[in-house]
Protein backbone atom coordinates (compact mmCIF):
# COMPACT_ATOMS: atom_id res chain seq x y z
CA UNK A 1 0.00 0.00 0.00
CA UNK A 2 0.92 3.39 -0.54
CA UNK A 3 1.09 6.43 1.87
CA UNK A 4 -1.88 8.00 0.34
CA UNK A 5 -4.21 5.01 1.10
CA UNK A 6 -3.92 5.43 4.48
CA UNK A 7 -3.68 9.19 4.61
CA UNK A 8 -5.82 8.98 8.16
CA UNK A 9 -3.41 6.96 9.82
CA UNK A 10 -0.09 9.12 8.86
CA UNK A 11 0.96 12.82 9.72
CA UNK A 12 3.65 12.86 7.27
CA UNK A 13 5.89 10.68 4.23
CA UNK A 14 9.27 11.31 4.95
CA UNK A 15 10.70 8.73 2.10
CA UNK A 16 8.52 8.31 -0.57
CA UNK A 17 9.07 4.87 -2.49
CA UNK A 18 10.54 6.64 -5.32
CA UNK A 19 13.32 8.03 -3.78
CA UNK A 20 13.78 4.77 -1.94
CA UNK A 21 14.40 2.95 -5.20
CA UNK A 22 16.84 6.07 -6.56
CA UNK A 23 18.59 5.94 -3.46
CA UNK A 24 19.34 1.94 -3.85
CA UNK A 25 20.31 2.08 -7.00
CA UNK A 26 23.02 4.83 -5.74
CA UNK A 27 24.49 2.26 -3.00
CA UNK A 28 23.94 -0.68 -5.25
CA UNK A 29 26.22 1.04 -7.44
CA UNK A 30 28.78 2.00 -4.93
CA UNK A 31 29.17 -1.64 -3.63
CA UNK A 32 29.26 -2.49 -6.87
CA UNK A 33 32.82 -0.26 -7.53
CA UNK A 34 33.72 -0.96 -3.47
CA UNK A 35 33.56 -5.04 -3.42
CA UNK A 36 34.94 -5.21 -7.03
CA UNK A 37 36.63 -8.90 -7.19
CA UNK A 38 35.68 -9.66 -3.81
CA UNK A 39 33.22 -12.17 -2.52
CA UNK A 40 30.41 -10.55 -0.73
CA UNK A 41 27.70 -11.71 1.82
CA UNK A 42 24.69 -9.46 2.68
CA UNK A 43 23.59 -10.09 6.17
CA UNK A 44 19.80 -9.04 6.78
CA UNK A 45 18.82 -8.36 10.26
CA UNK A 46 14.77 -9.57 10.41
CA UNK A 47 12.31 -8.61 10.41
CA UNK A 48 12.57 -4.64 9.16
CA UNK A 49 15.54 -5.51 6.96
CA UNK A 50 13.61 -7.63 4.47
CA UNK A 51 11.90 -4.60 2.02
CA UNK A 52 14.99 -3.50 1.68
CA UNK A 53 17.53 -6.52 1.14
CA UNK A 54 15.27 -7.90 -1.66
CA UNK A 55 15.35 -4.41 -3.23
CA UNK A 56 18.78 -3.47 -2.55
CA UNK A 57 19.96 -7.17 -3.41
CA UNK A 58 18.78 -7.31 -6.33
CA UNK A 59 19.82 -4.02 -8.08
CA UNK A 60 23.17 -5.84 -7.74
CA UNK A 61 24.78 -6.27 -10.96
CA UNK A 62 26.81 -9.21 -9.61
CA UNK A 63 26.38 -12.55 -7.62
CA UNK A 64 26.52 -12.37 -3.63
CA UNK A 65 25.42 -14.92 -0.91
CA UNK A 66 22.34 -14.14 1.94
CA UNK A 67 21.98 -14.99 5.24
CA UNK A 68 19.65 -13.55 8.22
CA UNK A 69 19.77 -13.02 12.01
CA UNK A 70 16.77 -12.72 13.98
CA UNK A 71 17.77 -10.69 17.84
CA UNK A 72 15.80 -8.74 20.08
CA UNK A 73 16.57 -7.35 23.50
CA UNK A 74 15.72 -8.53 26.32
CA UNK A 75 12.16 -7.71 27.34
CA UNK A 76 10.30 -4.70 27.08
CA UNK A 77 11.58 -1.48 28.12
CA UNK A 78 15.22 -2.89 28.07
CA UNK A 79 16.05 -2.13 24.35
CA UNK A 80 18.24 0.92 25.97
CA UNK A 81 20.49 -2.00 27.79
CA UNK A 82 22.65 -2.74 24.73
CA UNK A 83 21.65 -6.62 25.49
CA UNK A 84 20.66 -8.23 22.54
CA UNK A 85 19.46 -12.18 21.97
CA UNK A 86 20.20 -14.23 18.92
CA UNK A 87 16.81 -15.61 18.12
CA UNK A 88 17.93 -17.08 14.93
CA UNK A 89 21.46 -17.38 14.45
CA UNK A 90 23.24 -17.19 10.87
CA UNK A 91 23.59 -20.70 8.73
CA UNK A 92 27.31 -19.24 7.31
CA UNK A 93 30.47 -19.11 9.02
CA UNK A 94 31.74 -15.96 8.52
CA UNK A 95 35.58 -16.88 9.13
CA UNK A 96 37.34 -14.71 6.17
CA UNK A 97 34.34 -13.12 4.64
CA UNK A 98 33.43 -9.62 3.38
CA UNK A 99 30.26 -9.37 5.38
CA UNK A 100 27.68 -6.21 4.78
CA UNK A 101 25.10 -6.17 7.05
CA UNK A 102 21.81 -4.64 5.54
CA UNK A 103 19.42 -2.86 8.27
CA UNK A 104 16.49 -0.78 7.63
CA UNK A 105 17.21 1.40 10.25
CA UNK A 106 19.86 2.68 13.02
CA UNK A 107 18.09 4.41 15.62
CA UNK A 108 20.28 4.18 19.33
CA UNK A 109 22.57 2.15 17.38
CA UNK A 110 23.00 -0.55 20.00
CA UNK A 111 21.69 -3.54 18.21
CA UNK A 112 24.23 -2.78 15.03
CA UNK A 113 27.02 -1.93 17.73
CA UNK A 114 26.66 -5.38 19.77
CA UNK A 115 26.59 -6.99 16.29
CA UNK A 116 29.80 -5.62 15.34
CA UNK A 117 31.00 -6.90 18.07
CA UNK A 118 29.67 -10.01 17.76
CA UNK A 119 30.65 -10.92 13.87
CA UNK A 120 34.22 -9.38 14.45
CA UNK A 121 34.53 -11.98 17.42
CA UNK A 122 33.72 -14.73 14.82
CA UNK A 123 36.70 -13.81 12.18
CA UNK A 124 35.08 -12.08 9.54
CA UNK A 125 37.63 -10.41 6.81
CA UNK A 126 35.76 -7.32 6.92
CA UNK A 127 32.14 -5.83 8.33
CA UNK A 128 30.54 -3.39 6.57
CA UNK A 129 26.97 -1.52 7.10
CA UNK A 130 24.19 -0.32 4.69
CA UNK A 131 20.99 1.42 6.56
CA UNK A 132 18.36 2.86 4.57
CA UNK A 133 17.14 5.21 7.77
CA UNK A 134 19.24 6.88 10.62
CA UNK A 135 17.78 8.49 13.26
CA UNK A 136 20.93 10.67 14.07
CA UNK A 137 19.49 12.74 17.61
CA UNK A 138 18.79 8.95 18.86
CA UNK A 139 22.42 7.80 18.86
CA UNK A 140 23.26 6.15 22.52
CA UNK A 141 26.29 5.03 20.64
CA UNK A 142 28.20 6.05 17.07
CA UNK A 143 28.01 3.60 14.68
CA UNK A 144 30.47 3.72 11.69
CA UNK A 145 27.73 2.94 8.73
CA UNK A 146 29.31 3.44 5.25
CA UNK A 147 26.36 3.38 3.52
CA UNK A 148 23.19 4.95 4.51
CA UNK A 149 19.91 6.16 3.06
CA UNK A 150 18.54 8.84 4.30
CA UNK A 151 18.99 10.68 7.84
CA UNK A 152 15.37 11.16 9.45
CA UNK A 153 14.23 13.40 12.58
CA UNK A 154 13.44 11.30 15.86
CA UNK A 155 10.04 10.42 15.17
CA UNK A 156 7.99 7.25 14.96
CA UNK A 157 8.28 5.77 11.65
CA UNK A 158 6.61 3.19 10.05
CA UNK A 159 6.91 1.37 6.29
CA UNK A 160 9.38 0.00 3.93
CA UNK A 161 9.79 -2.89 6.84
CA UNK A 162 9.35 -0.34 9.95
CA UNK A 163 6.21 -1.88 12.00
CA UNK A 164 3.86 -0.77 14.88
CA UNK A 165 2.92 -3.69 16.77
CA UNK A 166 3.67 -5.56 13.36
CA UNK A 167 1.66 -3.08 11.04
CA UNK A 168 2.19 -1.07 8.55
CA UNK A 169 5.76 -3.39 7.42
CA UNK A 170 4.24 -3.30 3.63
CA UNK A 171 3.73 0.35 3.41
CA UNK A 172 5.74 1.43 0.24
CA UNK A 173 7.00 4.53 1.62
CA UNK A 174 8.38 5.62 4.97
CA UNK A 175 5.93 7.92 7.36
CA UNK A 176 5.40 9.07 10.10
CA UNK A 177 2.44 7.84 12.36
CA UNK A 178 -0.48 9.49 13.39
CA UNK A 179 -0.10 9.41 17.34
CA UNK A 180 -4.12 8.48 17.46
CA UNK A 181 -3.01 5.12 16.07
CA UNK A 182 -0.76 4.07 18.83
CA UNK A 183 -1.87 6.42 21.91
C1 LIG B 1 14.63 -2.36 14.66
C2 LIG B 1 15.47 -2.21 13.40
C3 LIG B 1 16.88 -2.41 13.91
C4 LIG B 1 16.81 -1.88 15.33
C5 LIG B 1 17.40 -0.52 15.37
O1 LIG B 1 14.36 -3.70 14.87
O2 LIG B 1 15.13 -3.15 12.42
O3 LIG B 1 17.24 -3.77 13.92
O4 LIG B 1 15.44 -1.82 15.72
O5 LIG B 1 17.30 0.03 16.65
P1 LIG B 1 18.57 0.44 17.51
O6 LIG B 1 19.52 1.20 16.63
O7 LIG B 1 17.95 1.32 18.59
O8 LIG B 1 19.17 -0.78 18.10
P2 LIG B 1 13.29 -4.22 15.93
O9 LIG B 1 14.01 -4.61 17.20
O10 LIG B 1 12.18 -3.23 16.07
O11 LIG B 1 12.79 -5.56 15.27
P3 LIG B 1 12.11 -5.78 13.82
O12 LIG B 1 13.17 -5.51 12.77
O13 LIG B 1 11.69 -7.21 13.85
O14 LIG B 1 10.95 -4.82 13.69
Amino acid sequence: MRAAEISDQLTTVLVTEEQIHAKLDELAREVERDYAGKDLLLVGVLKGAVMVMADFARRLARDVTMDWMAVSSYGAGTKSSGVVQIRKDLDTDLTGRHVLIVEDIIDSGLTLSWLLENFAARGAASIEILALLRKPEAAKVEIDSRYVGFDIPTEFVVGYGLDYDERYRNLRDVAVLAPHVYA
